[in-house]
């Protein structure tokens, strides 16, 4: 009896059809099937696992059970750049004025996002005046003129996704490969672009711990984009400390501006780099990733990137002016910290500087939290960097009640200086899977 049969099918270890995978998230989606059932039909899913044929029908038809976005009236190949998430990961900001300068249209719809900071939509609205908010005509209109529009999420996409993906953190069933990257392909799939770029993070302060499962998961996706026909690329990279130096909505854009400025560190450079590249081979604008890194470069040192910045926070209604002039961050107090020590910095906690972050006001607890868009960490030195005493070691940037002091010390005991050179130093980019 259905959905009973579903269940029991994959409870034994069999490979489920794909007329039962779209019945079954079909009938869950409408109401059909109830939250218990699903329940047990994730749990089989979880223990027995999903093969790739599988995955991508679960995929699709989770990106078939809300709306899907049309992006066919822009000419071109949609390139879409998805991260698994960060710290201190201002890539996006980056990236996409780079490729849309490079004739790679960016229609992208981003969320707002729990935890230590906002999403990219929360750090764009720090920008005085900018709106997330275009009608879908206005959003098309915008991608087909400039090549570039971002906007917060108002179509229902996968709507499956969004009931299962609640069922998973009530049922222990989250932490699985085939179900986290249908999750995540489903509403890539859903929002319309033609090529995906995946930016898979591995370590201390990203979703997956290990860089084994960062890259299984890395490898899962990029099979389910190739067998659904959206050409998917992907990118592991280290989150075992910050990716940039700042955390914090307003501070994520200065640091994205002074990247297209050409003053971006070492780490987040390597890595606009190596998703930048990806986005030009699959958006048909380099042939090669040795071609696609020399024209990111390219496009940053002749301040093309930043112009096309420039113009679309002008277009979405923001403010320019102070656009590679000073800083967008302005916070009632601000309190910096120098080096006592000296040695090699070896290592960064990402994950305890995120939550003092959120602490502070950055980010979101909760889904009604309110965001302070001002406050954060800024450091001035990153991973592997050599530092002496008395150098400024970080700034913060907090509320008129915030314990200056207090979190300054917080914040100092999670920046590791050794007397000596790290012993193993590991690359920030790892791997690229296509
Ligand atoms: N992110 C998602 O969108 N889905 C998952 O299942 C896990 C992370
Ligand atoms: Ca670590």
């Amino acid at each position: 009896m259905w959905p009973v049969e579903c269940i029991e099918h994959k409870r034994d270890g069999n490979i489920l059809t794909k007329i039962e995978i779209d019945r079954f998230i079909q009938d869950y989606t409408n109401g059909t099937i109830a939250d218990y059932q699903a329940a047990a039909w994730l749990m089989a899913v979880f223990l027995r696992g999903m093969n790739a044929r599988e995955t991508t029908d679960l995929t699709m038809a989770m990106a078939h059970s809300g709306d899907l976005v049309d992006l066919s009236s822009i000419p071109g190949i949609k390139v879409d750049k998805h991260s698994t998430g960060g710290i201190a990961d201002t890539t996006t900001l980056i990236v996409a004025p780079l490729v849309a300068a490079a004739g790679v249209p960016v229609a992208k719809m981003s969320g707002r996002g729990l935890g230590f900071t906002g999403g990219t939509v929360d750090k764009l609205e720090s920008i005085p005046g900018f709106h997330i908010e275009l009608s879908e005509q206005q959003f098309l209109r915008q991608v087909r003129s400039i090549g570039i529009a971002v906007i917060g999420q108002s179509a229902e996409i996968a709507a499956a996704d969004k009931l299962l993906y609640a069922l998973r953190d009530a049922t222990g069933t989250v932490e699985s490969m085939p179900l986290i990257a249908s999750s995540i392909m489903s509403k890539k799939i859903a929002a319309g672009a033609d090529a995906i770029v995946l930016d898979v993070k591995y370590g201390d302060g990203a979703f997956m711990k290990t860089k084994e499962n960062a890259r299984r998961l890395a490898h899962t996706m990029v099979e389910i984009g190739t067998l659904a026909g959206r050409p998917t690329r992907a990118v592991v990279t280290s989150m075992e400390a910050p990716l940039g130096t700042a955390i914090g909505n307003s501070l994520e854009i200065d640091e994205a501006v002074e990247a297209l400025a050409g003053k971006g560190g070492r780490r987040l450079m390597e890595v606009v780099s190596a998703i930048g590249a990806q986005m030009l081979i699959v958006g048909g604008k380099a042939a090669d990733e040795a071609e696609g890194r020399k024209k990111i470069e390219e496009l940053v040192r002749s301040g093309r990137g930043l112009a096309k910045f420039a113009e679309f926070v002008k277009a979405q209604g923001g403010s320019t002016a102070w656009i590679g002039k000073r800083p967008l961050t302005k916070a009632s107090q601000v309190f910096t910290a120098v080096c006592t020590d000296v040695g090699c910095i070896t290592e960064i906690h990402g994950r305890a500087l995120g939550d003092i972050a959120m602490s502070m006001g950055a980010g979101r607890a909760r889904k009604e939290d309110a965001i302070d868009p001002m406050v954060g960490i800024r450091l001035f030195k990153e991973l592997y960097d050599e530092v002496r005493p008395g150098e400024p070691l970080f700034t913060i940037y907090g509320k008129a009640d915030a314990d200056m002091t207090a979190i300054a010390q917080k914040i100092a005991g999670h920046i590791i200086v050794t007397p000596s050179q790290a012993a193993q130093m590991e690359p920030v980019v790892s791997e690229m899977i296509f």
